[in-house]
């Protein structure tokens, strides 16, 4: 039988690292997608499979990504938007003009799933969105204000891009369920990774703790539920549209139940990115 191909963001550490050695093992073709161009090659070269880079934070690269993805795989059947990171105690924006936890966490993931979008549905491919908690926590997504320009802070940010991953996923849903796209999002748990280790990082002494390990999750743990959504067929477990957390459904809050929220999340996406 021929290889399933996974296209796996964020795979050069942590948690992506973790789900690309499990899908390998399993018989999955994955497709390293990392930032680092070192970190990439060198898992590639360990698992014996290909691998691509791109920083979200430059928007060409996502397109350079995307045109490299749809030359090289007729079928895709898993995409799984895994990279993300949070950012400082001060607002700064990218290249493209966007503040970067927005555009690295949610909308260069959206343009990546759009540019692939005719592959996807005739692959009939899951799209699997790593999210977090932090999307019920600190979320509070402000259609007139999704680049956090007033009363900035970093956790705040980083939920929000959280939540919009988990609205994205249900939006994906609705629009393209019915042609075969099934779409899902979920929450690692707390993981011990290289997440929010950088300097200014809000939650830096959490995960540069030497105690960490006694308080989160391993990568392997954090990969779970990624693996198990990637293996299972939909509606096997696992319904479309939804957020899941240790292979659960998880507690969502009003906002992820708004349809208006989530067809304007999308509808303002687009325009950002000057698509359709
Ligand atoms: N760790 C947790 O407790 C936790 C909890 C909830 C959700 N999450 C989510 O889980 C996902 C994976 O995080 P992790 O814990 O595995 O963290 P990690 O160890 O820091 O790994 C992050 C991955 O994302 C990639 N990445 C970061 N910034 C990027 C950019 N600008 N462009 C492209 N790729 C970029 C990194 O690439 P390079 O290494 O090549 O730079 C790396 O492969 C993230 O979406 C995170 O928000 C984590």
């Amino acid at each position: 039988m021929t290889a399933r191909t996974v296209v796996l963001t964020g795979a050069s550490d942590g948690i992506g690292a973790a789900a690309a050695r499990a899908l390998t093992r399993a018989g999955d073709q994955v497709v390293v997608v990392g930032r680092s161009p070192a970190k990439t090659a060198a898992l590639a070269a360990e698992l014996g499979t290909e691998h691509l880079v791109a920083d979200f934070a430059r928007l060409d690269e996502v397109r350079g990504l995307a045109s490299a993805l749809l030359s090289t795989y007729p079928q895709i059947d898993v995409l799984a938007n895994n990279a993300g990171a949070i950012f400082g105690a001060t607002r700064t924006v990218t290249a493209d003009g966007f503040e970067p936890t927005f555009q690295v966490n949610y909308l260069a993931p959206f343009l990546l799933t759009e540019l692939l979008h005719d592959r996807l549905v005739a692959s009939r491919a899951t799209v699997i969105n790593t999210s977090s908690v932090a999307g019920a926590r600190f979320g509070r997504l402000d259609l007139d204000d999704l680049q956090s320009s007033r009363g900035y802070s970093a956790t705040r940010a980083y939920g929000s891009s959280k939540l919009a991953q988990i609205l994205h996923a249900k939006e994906l849903d609705r629009r393209y369920g019915a042609d075969g796209l099934a779409a899902v999002s979920f929450h690692p748990g707390g993981i011990a990774s290289n997440f929010s280790t950088t300097d200014g990082s809000p939650w830096r002494f959490l995960y540069r703790s030497r105690l960490k390990n006694l308080v989160l999750n391993s990568t392997e743990q954090g990969a779970d539920t990624l693996v198990w959504l990637a293996q299972t067929p939909p509606h096997e477990g696992w319904e479309p549209g939804g957020y899941y957390v240790k292979r659960r459904p998880g507690r969502v809050v009003s906002a992820v139940e708004d349809a208006g929220l989530a067809a304007g999340l999308w509808e303002r996406s687009v325009g950002m990115l000057g698509l359709g």
